[in-house]
C-alpha cells in the first residue's frame, strides 16, 4: 500500500497531485452508525489505505469523522464517481443505517484525498443520532444547508439544539488561533475556558499518510461574545498541514498569530498561514496578537503583498499574562462584527 510522506511544515495543497477545481462538483455527506468491533482508530487507518488509492484514481475527496459511535463522511468529486463510491460503502459490514444529510453540486472544499479524525464525544449517541435525523430530513425536505454547515451540526455543533445551532451557523465569528511558539494559542483557550466557566472541546486528526502526525485541535464557544457568538479554535502549527484546516479556512473571520519574541519564528509562521489563505476565495483578516516589541513591519508588509488585512492587537510594553493578551485580542475581534 502506498503511503505518501507529509512534510508537517509542508502548507502546499491539494497534494493529490493535481489543482483544486474551480468548478462545481458533487457533494455528499452521509451518516452511518459504526459497527467496528476493537480500536476505530485502527480501522479508520484501514479504510484510509484502501481510500487514499482509490479515491484518488476517481478524483475523489472524503473527509472521514466518527464520533459518538458514529461515522460522517463528506465526499466530493464527479457525481458518477460519488454514486459508484456510494454503491461500495453501502455493502461495508463496518457500518449499518446510512443516512445521506446533504447532497448538492456545488464548489470544493476538500482539496486531500482523504482526510480523517475522531473528535471527542460530548454527546450521548442518541443525542447524536437526533442531530443526523433532524438533517436528514431537512435534507429530504429541501431545506439542507451548505456542505459545511452540515459537518459542522453534526462534527463540532454550536451550542444548542440542532435548529437553533443552524440558524446561527453563519453569523457565529469564527476566529482561528496559532501561536508562534509553544502553546500559547492552547493556553490562552484554558485560560479563557476557565475565566468564563466553559469547557475546551478537544479533537485529534488524523494525517492522510501512514506515517503522518496526529493533530490536535482545541475549540472554545462563547455564545454571549460577538453580534451572535463567538468560536476560538486553537490548531497547532502542523495542522496548517491538514486537509480539514483548509476546509474551513473560507468561513474564519480572523486568523490569529500569537507572537512570540523570536521574529524569525513569527515570519515563519505568518508565510505558512499566508501560503494556505492563497487557495482561499474569502480571505480571512490576520491579527498579530502580542507586545509592541514583537511586531515588525515585515509583518505587515508581507500580509498586505499577498492582498490581505493586517490587524495588530497589541498589549504595549508590559510582559504578557493571559489576561493581557485576552482583553487586547477581544478588542479587535469585538471591532470586526
Ligand atoms: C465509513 C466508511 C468509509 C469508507 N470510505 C471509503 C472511501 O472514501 N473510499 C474507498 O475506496 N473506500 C471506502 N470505504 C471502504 C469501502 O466500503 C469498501 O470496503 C472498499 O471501497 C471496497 O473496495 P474494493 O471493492 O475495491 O475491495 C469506507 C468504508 C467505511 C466503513
Amino acid at each position: 500500500m502506498s503511503s505518501v510522506p507529509q512534510d508537517p511544515d509542508n502548507t502546499d495543497w491539494p497534494d493529490s497531485g493535481s489543482e483544486p477545481s474551480r468548478q462545481d462538483l458533487g457533494r455528499l455527506i452521509y451518516a452511518s452508525i459504526c459497527q467496528v468491533d476493537g480500536p476505530v482508530l485502527d480501522e479508520m487507518r484501514r479504510i484510509r489505505d484502501h481510500a487514499v488509492v482509490n479515491n484518488q484514481a476517481h478524483n475523489i475527496r472524503v473527509a472521514l469523522m466518527h464520533r459518538c459511535g458514529w461515522f460522517v463522511e463528506w465526499i466530493e468529486g464527479p457525481p458518477d464517481g460519488i454514486r459508484a463510491l456510494m454503491e461500495r460503502v453501502a455493502l461495508d459490514p463496518r457500518h449499518r443505517s446510512l443516512r445521506v444529510v446533504h447532497e448538492s453540486l456545488g464548489k470544493p472544499r476538500l482539496f486531500k484525498p482523504w482526510i480523517g479524525s475522531i473528535a471527542e464525544a460530548t454527546e450521548s449517541t442518541g443525542e447524536f443520532a437526533r442531530r443526523v435525523m433532524a438533517l436528514h430530513e431537512r435534507h429530504q425536505k429541501g431545506k439542507g444547508y451548505e456542505p459545511a454547515s452540515v459537518w459542522r451540526s453534526l462534527c463540532s455543533p454550536l451550542p444548542g439544539h440542532v435548529e437553533v445551532a443552524a440558524a446561527s451557523e453563519g453569523s457565529y465569528q469564527r476566529v482561528m488561533l496559532m501561536s508562534a511558539a509553544r502553546t500559547d494559542a492552547f493556553d490562552l483557550l484554558r485560560w479563557l475556558a476557565t475565566r468564563e466557566k466553559r469547557g475546551v472541546v478537544h479533537r485529534r486528526f488524523a494525517g492522510a499518510a501512514r506515517d503522518a502526525l496526529d493533530v490536535e485541535s482545541d475549540y472554545l464557544d462563547l455564545p454571549q461574545q460577538a453580534a451572535a457568538g463567538r468560536r476560538l479554535i486553537a490548531n497547532a502549527r502542523k495542522g496548517l498541514a491538514m486537509g480539514m484546516t483548509h476546509a474551513f479556512l473560507p468561513d474564519y473571520a480572523a486568523l490569529v498569530i500569537v507572537l512570540d519574541t523570536d521574529a524569525e519564528r513569527n515570519e515563519h509562521l505568518l508565510d505558512r498561514l499566508l501560503r494556505a489563505c492563497q487557495h482561499v476565495a474569502h480571505q480571512p483578516v490576520i491579527v498579530g496578537l502580542g507586545a509592541d516589541s514583537w511586531f515588525s513591519d515585515s509583518l505587515r508588509s508581507a500580509t498586505e503583498a499577498r492582498g490581505l488585512r493586517w490587524v495588530e492587537a497589541r498589549t504595549g510594553d508590559r510582559a504578557h499574562d493571559m489576561a493581557t493578551l485576552w482583553w487586547a485580542l477581544k478588542r479587535v475581534l469585538d471591532a470586526l462584527t
